[in-house]
């Protein structure tokens, strides 16, 4: 595809796993041209971690991995520092989420890598950031949800705390890269210099937890547990038929869209009953409320009861659980869910992307299999004669 938005831009994707992964994903989807650089010692670690078949990249691999080319280099080994270097000057930005002092250790600390390529953006992840007394820690999607209040705002009061499903800490911090990278990319036109870019996957859940600072910063007190009933003691969720684990409508009950609510359901009666004319009677009266709201959800099922009230206006969702995802018609009519093309492992379904652009369009390609495009991207890119390539296997520069 051509005339993408950041098709003439090269990234040099050294990231693993999740956060720098879905970072550089982004950008490829964009359009700019992504390879990822793995380790001779079998890449990325999740090209078999989850596996669910012997032989073929885990879904984990290829989730975070789509529109990118793959090469494989050893950076201990000299001939490798020599390739990697060529590729740094190729390159306008190097991404990667290597524990901190990692970059330096291979001897391509930003100092090097501006040396190289004065115009080069070095976007670094780490778990706690490159300064602040935690900043040598390893970290990963959990640790940084309990480091950032994220964990301890979930959950039941008198129970632990639980965990979000939500990539916050991996795919947020993608995100806030992203920006990063995009941000220095926009400078360098003015400057004609690249720069440093650090995100911390702890700042950026703290940047994604504001809302519910709220409280904290304004009237304080002690962190509240509040389950699914959201606080107000009216839940925020409402069993819907026939009744199965996932069987739920998520509704806002509070203030207009309460009366709208009962309206939507035929019970303006309860609006005439002053136990319910106010947010702060209806929580004192909250077990009435659920009861009533419950007596119609539960009649219907939850798309059904969705389609209902939404076009009233009111907030609320179908409680679609993640294998729905895979078949909701909506979602697949805006392609989050596209089928990619691919010889080797088939073709596959796939989460697309959630940034439209009207010059821009996205199309969803297969991720690369291990080392798919090493020969390609030496010979074409970095100018390697071909009889080099097998001299650079046997020493194990290359796979
Ligand atoms: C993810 C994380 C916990 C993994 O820790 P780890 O497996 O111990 O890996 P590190 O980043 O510490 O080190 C990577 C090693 O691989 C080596 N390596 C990586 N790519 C290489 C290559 N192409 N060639 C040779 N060696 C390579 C590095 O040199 C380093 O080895 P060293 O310790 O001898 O210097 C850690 O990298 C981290 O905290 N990253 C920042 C936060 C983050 O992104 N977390 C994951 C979110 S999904």
């Amino acid at each position: 595809m051509t005339g993408q938005a950041l098709t003439r831009f090269k990234i040099l994707d050294m990231s693993r796993v999740q956060a720098g992964p879905s970072c550089g994903q982004l950008l490829a989807w964009l359009g700019a041209d992504v390879i990822k650089l793995e380790d001779t010692a079998g890449g990325d670690s999740t090209r078999w971690e989850l596996a669910h078949q012997e032989g073929i990249d885990s879904v984990y691999f290829t989730i975070f991995n789509n529109n990118k080319r793959a090469i494989t280099l050893n950076l201990k080994d000299d001939k490798g520092k020599e390739l990697f270097t060529k590729l740094v000057q190729w390159a306008d930005v190097v991404l990667e989420n290597f524990s901190k002092g990692v970059m330096e250790r291979l001897g391509f600390g930003y100092g090097k890598l501006r040396e190289i390529n004065p115009r080069v953006v070095h976007a670094s992840i780490k778990g706690f950031g490159e300064y602040g007394r935690w900043s040598d820690f390893k970290s990963f999607e959990l640790a940084a949800q309990a480091s950032a209040g994220a964990m301890a705002a979930n959950g039941y009061p008198e129970l632990p705390p639980i965990p979000t499903p939500v990539g916050v800490g991996d795919s947020g911090t993608g995100l806030h890269t992203a920006v990063g990278i995009l941000a220095a990319l926009h400078q360098r036109n003015d400057t004609g210099e690249g720069q440093h870019v650090e995100v911390s996957m702890q700042d950026g859940i703290v940047n994604l937890m504001r809302y519910r600072l709220i409280r904290s910063l304004s009237v304080g007190g002690p962190n509240v547990r509040t389950g699914y009933k959201g606080g107000n003691g009216i839940p925020s969720v409402f069993h819907c038929a026939p009744g199965g684990s996932d069987d739920y409508i998520m509704i806002h009950t509070r203030g207009q869209a309460f009366e709208t609510l009962m309206v939507a359901i035929s019970r303006e009666d309860m609006l005439q009953d002053e136990r319910f004319t106010t947010d702060d009677s209806r929580e004192q009266h909250c077990d009435e409320v659920e009861e009533v709201v419950n007596a119609w959800t539960s009649q219907r099922d939850k798309f059904e009861a969705f389609e209902h009230l939404a076009p009233y206006g009111i907030w609320c969702g179908a409680v679609i659980s993640p294998e729905e995802v895979l078949t909701n018609e909506h979602l697949i009519e805006r392609e989050m869910v596209v089928t990619v093309p691919d010889s080797v492992r088939g073709d596959y379904q796939m989460i697309g992307c959630p940034i439209k652009l009207e010059k821009s369009p996205v199309e969803v390609k297969s991720a690369p299999h291990y080392s798919q495009h090493t020969d390609e991207i030496l010979t074409g890119l970095l100018g390697v004669d071909e009889d080099e390539l097998p001299e650079l296997r046997q020493r194990g520069a290359i796979v």
